[in-house]
């Protein structure tokens, strides 16, 4: 959209059933957040929304295994969450929480809104359902294995492994989270969006009308959902934790938290607009808004498929413009893990490292997982604190700072008789706003703060060149022009950087003495040449970066193994429920070797094995790949569950399964008779 007359940003709102991590971070906040005060400092008009998630089961497992409320949860993570946030210098207009009576409101008048128009399918159809709990089983409550990749932890709702969405009736072998039991099904009435009614038009306006200007990463996920065809959605749960549904037959279900939460986006707007005494409702129905999702790739669906589905059945809501999702972060070469504890809190670092939100802002952008994912390592976060904010920024900055004080008491000299080079810098000094605006407007992070460093090194290469520090005895008239050039690039950085380094940009324009009644924009930069005029009086230098030591680094690699071992050390699953022998003597367990083995394509843990069972050699396919090369398996003796009956995995029919059991390092291991001379096909009793 050229010009739009406002923008409306959101960024995902996080589950309040923990704090944030540095995955969240580098996602969704720090990108949203370098794009809302990107676009503030030219002047648009601009509602950056968030909030706390706090209905879906997430939290009410947590509650469980805290033996609290859900309310109890949601209050003190919505607090840590709120308060890192604002302490990280994340600017949101307004963060609100989907507990507040506004989100209630607007959600389930919302839902009765596409009600009334019947927009839903009403269907009673058989759900999963734990008698024990008696409880019906959606979304995190189930898991089992993924029906498309075979990961065996698939969540009712969504699987981690290969970001498939589904309902929880599609999973084979599912498993109650609750007691562990195997559901039985039970039926239950719920409303249906139905999406397959929209296939035509998300196809339309997503993979034709977006396909230049949106991630390939968002239209694969698009195109995938759509190529394997949109089905009917339950927008509703029988829980007893979210928002009631507010119909006839609704009594005892509530609103499916992925039809609650990004309402919420609306919610606080309305919220914000009530305070600042503003109008909600062109933020998000006029056409002239851009409308823009901050998301991590995990959520692609909900913003691109089920969201706009939601607002396009409603009427008159616009839809996104761009949906610029991330892929994910891992952190030193694992996956981030809140259950193994594999994580950088937020508000862990903000106690660590009190004064440097900065260093890790910028840490995260540079390594964004924008294209793939990324890994964090606590030496890159040092190295790059080091090497670039210290040796190129602040290094550059300090010179500057100290030389105008010691040669002009801190008086912005005047720049007489430019040279060639001294046209030159300015010039180039003046093309970085446009460079950087490039970049940030195609959510081109990485780049837009590389470049941010190029003008600090062009401000280092100037003052080396032009070595001010020797001319002063011999050409002082030349050198007050030197000086003058370096300081409007200072001035020049001290606007650029505030998207990304919002405290050091705070922190340099004190050190020049820019007010805010000085009134520096964007815009401003590209006139660089009086940035600060002739006579303006500078402060005196403060520390804009230190270098992180190794010791320092190092407490916080040990903390990092520590806490994950103290997960580790965590007492054992509970013992499953009881069986009877004949339960047991059902199982047909046998001694096998494995004579093949390859891997499956495209999956991350499947391998195809030929095992010889005694009684014949049979395909299994394993959920063993991330722990053994398929090369070093061949001979290995196993056990086997024979009689397990077969199913397909990724168009493979597997005939048995290996036993395995897991290793303190997360990896599997295989369960082998002591002695070799134990022959193929005898029994395991
Ligand atoms: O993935 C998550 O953390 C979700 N709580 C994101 C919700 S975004 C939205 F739509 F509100
Ligand atoms: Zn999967």
């Amino acid at each position: 959209m050229q010009n739009p007359k406002r923008y409306t940003i959101t960024a995902a709102l996080p589950y309040t059933n923990g704090p944030v991590h540095i995955g969240h971070l580098a996602g969704v906040y720090v990108p949203a957040d370098i794009y809302a005060r990107y676009l503030r400092l030219n002047n648009k008009d601009v509602a950056f929304v968030c909030g706390s998630d706090e209905h879906g089961v997430p939290i009410t497992l947590k509650a469980k295994a805290e033996g609290v409320s859900p309310q109890a949860v949601v209050d003190k993570y919505h607090e840590i969450i709120k308060s890192s946030f604002a302490a990280f210098g994340i600017s949101f207009d307004n963060y609100s929480r989907t507990s507040a009576r506004v989100h209630h409101e607007t959600a389930s008048a919302f839902f009765k809104d596409l009600y009334d128009h019947g927009k839903f399918i009403e269907e009673t159809a058989a759900q999963l359902y734990d008698e024990e709990a008696n409880q019906f089983l959606a979304d995190r409550f189930v898991v089992g294995t993924c029906p498309k990749c075979g990961n065996e932890e698939s969540y009712g709702d969504q699987c981690e492994n290969c970001g498939t969405s589904h309902n929880a009736q599609d999973l084979i072998n599912p498993r109650s989270v609750i007691t562990g039991n195997v559901p039985s099904l039970k039926e239950t009435k719920h409303w249906y969006l139905p999406l397959d009614q929209y296939e035509s038009w998300l196809n339309d306006w997503i993979l034709k009308g977006h396909k230049n200007d949106w991630k390939a990463n968002v239209l694969g996920q698009v195109k995938s959902w759509i190529d394997d065809g949109l089905k009917p959605r339950a927008v509703t749960r029988d829980l007893d934790w979210g928002i009631p549904v507010p119909v006839e037959g609704g009594e005892g279900k509530v609103l499916y938290v992925w039809f609650d939460a990004p309402i919420g986006y609306i919610s606080s707007t309305k919220e914000w607009a009530e305070r600042v005494g503003k109008d909600w409702e062109p933020y998000w129905k006029d056409k002239e808004t851009s409308l823009i999702h901050f998301i991590g790739k995990d959520n692609i669906v909900f913003h691109c498929i089920i969201f706009p589905a939601m607002l396009k059945a409603q009427g008159s809501y616009i839809l996104p413009e761009n949906v610029p999702a991330n892929e994910f972060l891992n952190l030193e070469g694992n996956k981030i893990s809140t259950s193994k504890n594999w994580a950088v809190w937020l508000h862990e670092y903000l106690i660590d490292f009190p004064d440097k939100q900065d260093v890790l802002r910028y840490v995260l952008t540079a390594n964004a997982p924008e294209t793939k994912d990324n890994d964090f390592t606590w030496k890159d976060f040092q190295a790059r604190n080091n090497n670039e904010l210290v040796a190129i920024f602040g290094n550059f900055i300090n010179r500057v700072i100290v030389l105008t004080n010691k040669y002009y008491d801190g008086q912005v000299p005047e720049a007489k008789d430019l040279t060639a080079v001294d046209e030159q810098t300015l010039e180039q000094l003046a093309a970085f706003p446009d460079i950087i605006s490039k970049s940030i407007e195609r959510f081109r992070f990485r780049e837009a703060l590389s470049e941010l460093i190029n003008l600090a090194r062009l401000g280092n290469k100037y003052l080396a060149d032009e070595e001010p520090w020797k001319q002063i005895k011999t050409n002082p008239k030349r050198v007050e022009t030197i000086m003058n050039i370096a300081l409007q690039i200072a001035a020049g950085l001290s606007v650029l950087c505030e998207p990304f380094l919002p405290f050091t940009s705070k922190r340099l324009k004190g050190m020049l003495d820019l007010k805010d009644s000085d009134t520096l924009t964007w815009e401003t930069v590209t006139d660089g040449r009086t940035l600060l005029k002739a006579g303006h009086k500078i402060n005196k230098p403060e520390l804009l970066f230190a270098k992180i030591e190794d010791k320092e680094i190092q407490v916080q690699i040990d903390k990092l193994e520590a806490s994950k071992k103290q997960v580790e050390k965590q007492p054992l699953e509970p013992q499953k429920q009881t069986i009877e022998f004949d339960d047991f003597s059902k199982l047909d367990i046998r001694v096998g070797t494995i004579l093949e083995a390859e891997k499956i394509p495209k999956t991350k843990k499947l391998l195809k094995l030929k095992v010889d069972v005694g009684i014949d050699v049979r395909t299994i396919v394993s959920g063993i790949a991330e722990s053994f090369e398929a090369k070093d398996i061949i001979g290995q003796k196993v056990t086997v569950l024979v009689n397990l009956a077969p199913r397909k995995l990724r168009g493979v029919e597997s005939q048995g399964m290996i036993l395995m059991s897991d290793t303190p390092d997360g990896k599997l291991s295989f369960i082998e008779p002591d002695k070799d001379t134990v022959e193929n096909g005898e029994k395991v009793s």
